[in-house]
């Protein structure tokens, strides 16, 4: 194992997860909720935020990847897998683990925007807005972090670490 240090504890990410599931349970009561889990880093999250919700929900997932070199974020995302089922007239909530320049979720919200849905809104566990590119409303924002590589709670460094409980900053890569 590389060093590595806490950055966001299991504590801190259940906490704030029951907090935004009290938030999505209420103000989607009645409606027809399909949560769109971003994976592979969303997985997590998304697990844990399903079974705190207190309201019925559907559950997919898209898979995405940015173009090309993986360093300058172009803002051009590949559907990997895309959603299975039609979602015309559906509440979406994006389930993501971590924004950073806010690319991949305005590529996602606009992508599923264009198919008709009833609403189409952001829910993330993690969030550096100090590195954001584009603007983005994030709906339900989970955690503030510093502009770090973290690893952990569905995370990866090379496909590597994804199962930590907690969020970790990686002290040498
Ligand atoms: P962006 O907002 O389009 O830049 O993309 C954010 C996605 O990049 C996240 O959902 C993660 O999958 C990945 N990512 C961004 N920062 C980190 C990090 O510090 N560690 C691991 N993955 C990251
Ligand atoms: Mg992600």
């Amino acid at each position: 194992m590389p060093k590595m240090s806490v950055l966001v504890s299991r504590e801190e990410l259940q906490a704030k997860t029951e907090e935004l599931a009290k938030r999505i349970s209420k103000d989607y009561e009645g409606k027809d909720l399909l949560l769109v889990g971003v994976l592979k880093g969303g997985f997590m999250f998304l697990s844990d935020l399903c079974r705190a919700l207190t309201i019925d929900v559907s559950v997919d997932f898209i898979s995405v990847s940015s173009y090309g070199n993986q360093t300058v974020s172009s803002g051009v995302v590949r559907i990997l897998k895309d959603i299975d089922y039609d979602i015309t007239g559906k509440h979406v909530l994006i389930v993501e683990d971590l924004i950073d320049t806010g690319l991949t979720l305005t590529y996602l919200k606009d992508l599923f925007t264009a198919k008709h849905c009833a609403s189409v809104k952001i829910c993330t566990i993690l969030d550096k807005p100090s590195r954001r590119k584009v603007p983005l409303d994030v709906d339900y924002q989970g955690i503030i972090i510093p502009d770090k590589f973290v690893i952990g709670y569905g995370l990866d460094y090379a496909e590597r670490y994804r199962n930590l409980p907690d969020v970790c900053v990686m002290e040498e890569l």
